[in-house]
């Protein structure tokens, strides 16, 4: 009789609200996840009909729930909430069970009626609940995952907390020998100033010595900054050797000067994850001063970009950000925090670095300040004027004018055309979010690296959603030399926290260290989006792991792709100008995996040597595969050398 009852105890069915679960670790593409509520804080309703229980959500969000296997059921009724108010909103929903879409929904819009959804949870560990945003930007895509419940029997659902994690350095001490770091290929354009500080590590002091300069350039021998002007098209391979106490090294680097200006992904900071408006001259000087101090320049680092809020705020009486927002030529004016911003560029380059800014193809930024919407001519002319090697064009206020992707390109071909117009090299990076599928085009209207997704957000959405839902993957055939996808920016170290307070990266070390192999492998920006002055050593050696960034600046500029997925472990690998292949071993899952890595994958036939990147060792020959043991959410990332 006991038995019995507890055979029926344990078979006996629970639900559980989804808003009864806590709702604080979903991250969202904007505002917070509502109990009971739409996002924007009203009753939850889809197409008329009002739902008591249900969580509002904005995309791109996912909610991480762990199942421990008992969950049975899951019910929901899914769809964009009345108050988006605007037809622009559009969202797909999915239901990933262990890694595996076992959902999606149509495409919802607005004023469209709930879709029920009613799945099998049987055996699932863990479930996501992600809203994408449809692939056309996140504006109004507030998702409703209305009267949703879990049936269960046994443990109930709890909401997936990160764990807490150490974190621990993996890249060696670089060597005191010299060693010659930095893409082996470098652009420029006829007749244009060229600027770069050859990245080499190594006990100083340290005798350089470069043979082969075409003529028009000048070493500086104690920085390694070579600067001047090349006036004829062609390929210059430079000799360079260095040598200190410890010893020698030479290396070939070859100077392009022709049409394409940047050969290899642009590497970086920039200002806006942790100063957002407070951003000022001497922020930026720091910047500057810190991206010296701390050796970064020595691994490649090279921009220092201000992001929004530089300029004035149209009609806004603010002693430091109001006034007229152009001078009598329509010359676009700084704020006062900005007052000599050749000064600014001049000091940035003094220190054998580049200079990046930022505006909008609209009236105003995407934070409120002056846009380039009718002055785009003179603001190209201004940018060039001031100094600026790389502009952020940030598509925010902006509204096309045609319909459908000639109105997505048209202010990019525009603002293109007239930085290729100046007589310095700009870079252009896109930023609208991915829409109109942007990878596609980007390249042929003048832009050099383009925005794929919306704002990765201190919140990262990189695990929750998985590569695949944020658009940062499958986009290796339109990566090219001088065309970047761009996942946003390697958010590690300080950031902005509530208040404007620096907070640390919400991202675990290894998570961490998966963003920095990630955006490598894919040939990504590396645009750190953490504080540059008050970098910690982990931090800091997450950043300058030269085997790693030379994977991200490798001159054949081929993108990887997926080669292997079993469920949450991914596997993703490029192959490398000098014949080897870069893999990374990912594992998406909650636990420790084995990932393995099979040479049919890759094309190989024979044994093959495997070196690990971040720890700077061979591991030896291997036959048939290889395989690693993976923290959850991290990586081992690898060299395959040989074998075919
Ligand atoms: C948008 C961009 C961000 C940042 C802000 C500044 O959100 O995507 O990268 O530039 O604007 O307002």
């Amino acid at each position: 009789m006991n038995l019995l009852c507890i055979a029926l105890a344990s078979t006996q069915l629970s639900s559980v609200s989804l808003s009864d679960l806590n709702l604080a670790p979903i991250h969202q593409g904007w505002g917070h996840a509502m109990k009971n509520r739409s996002v924007t804080d009203t009753v939850l309703s889809i197409n008329g009909r009002k739902f008591d229980k249900g969580v509002g959500t904005h995309a791109i969000s996912t909610f991480r729930i762990r199942l421990f296997g008992k969950a049975t059921q899951f019910h929901a009724l899914v769809g964009i909430d009345d108050n988006a108010k605007v037809n622009r909103a559009s969202a797909y929903f999915h239901i990933i069970g262990d890694g595996k879409e076992i959902w999606k929904s149509p495409l919802m819009g607005w004023k469209r009626d709930a879709v029920e959804v009613n799945v099998s949870l049987k055996g699932i560990k863990t479930l996501n609940l992600t809203v994408d945003d449809a692939g056309d930007g996140i504006d109004y895509d507030h998702g409703d995952w209305a009267d949703a419940s879990i049936q269960f029997s046994g443990r109930a659902p709890e909401t997936l907390v990160p764990p807490i994690e150490k974190e621990y350095i993996l890249t060696p001490p670089p060597s005191p020998k010299p060693k010659i770091n930095g893409p082996s290929r470098v652009g420029v354009r006829p007749g244009h100033p060229f600027l770069y500080t050859l990245p080499i590590t190594g006990l100083r002091p340290m005798k350089l010595v470069v043979h082969g300069l075409p003529s028009g350039l000048n070493l500086n021998p104690s920085s390694g900054l070579i600067t001047g002007r090349v006036s004829k098209a062609g390929t210059y391979p430079i000799v360079v050797t260095a040598k200190n106490q410890k010893g020698t090294i030479k290396r070939t680097i070859q100077i392009v000067c022709g049409d394409e200006i940047a050969l290899t992904p642009q590497m970086g900071w920039n200002s806006w994850y942790i100063w957002l408006g407070q951003v000022n001259d001497s922020i930026m000087r720091q910047a500057a001063d810190a991206m010296v101090r701390n050796g970064m320049i020595q691994h490649g680092w090279q921009y220092v970009n201000i992001d929004d809020c530089w300029a004035r705020v149209p009609g806004s009486n603010d002693r430091q950000i109001g006034g007229p927002t152009r001078d009598a030529e329509g010359r676009i004016i700084p704020s006062s925090k900005f007052p000599n911003m050749k000064g600014l560029t001049d000091y940035i380059h003094s220190k054998g670095l580049k200079a990046g800014i930022y505006t909008s193809p609209g009236p105003t930024t995407c934070a409120g300040f002056e846009g380039a919407l009718g002055h785009e001519a003179i603001d190209a002319k201004t940018f060039a004027d001031w100094g600026y090697d790389l502009l952020k064009y940030d598509w925010c206020s902006y509204q096309a004018t045609e319909k459908g992707d000639e109105g997505l390109k048209k202010p990019y071909r525009l603002m293109g055309s007239l930085l290729r117009q100046q007589n310095r090299d700009m870079v252009l990076n896109l930023c609208q979010y991915g829409m109109g599928q942007v990878w596609k085009w980007g390249k042929s209207v003048g832009g050099h690296s383009w925005r794929t997704a919306g704002d990765l957000g201190a919140g990262y959405t990189m695990y929750q959603d998985g590569f695949d839902l944020y658009g940062r993957s499958h986009l290796e055939k339109y990566a090219g030399v001088g065309a970047f996808n761009d996942p946003d920016y390697i958010l590690v170290g300080n950031l902005a926290g509530p208040g404007g307070k620096p907070k640390k990266s919400p991202f675990t070390p290894n998570e961490q260290y998966s963003q920095m192999s990630f955006w490598c492998l894919v040939a990504a920006p590396l645009i750190l989006g953490g504080d540059i002055a008050t970098l910690d050593p982990f931090t800091l050696n997450l950043l300058t792991n030269d085997e790693v960034i030379s994977v991200d600046q490798d001159s054949l500029v081929k993108a990887a792709s997926r080669v292997a997925k079993v469920g949450e472990s991914e596997v993703w690998a490029r192959p490398l100008e000098d014949g080897s292949q870069a893999v990374g071993l990912f594992n998406m899952g909650e636990e420790e995996a084995t990932v393995q890595v099979n040479w049919k994958d890759l094309g190989l036939k024979h044994s093959a040597m495997v070196r690990d990147l971040w720890r700077q060792r061979n591991l030896g020959k291997f036959h048939g595969s290889f395989s690693a043991k993976v923290p959850r959410h991290g990586v081992v990332m690898v060299k395959v050398i040989g074998g075919r």
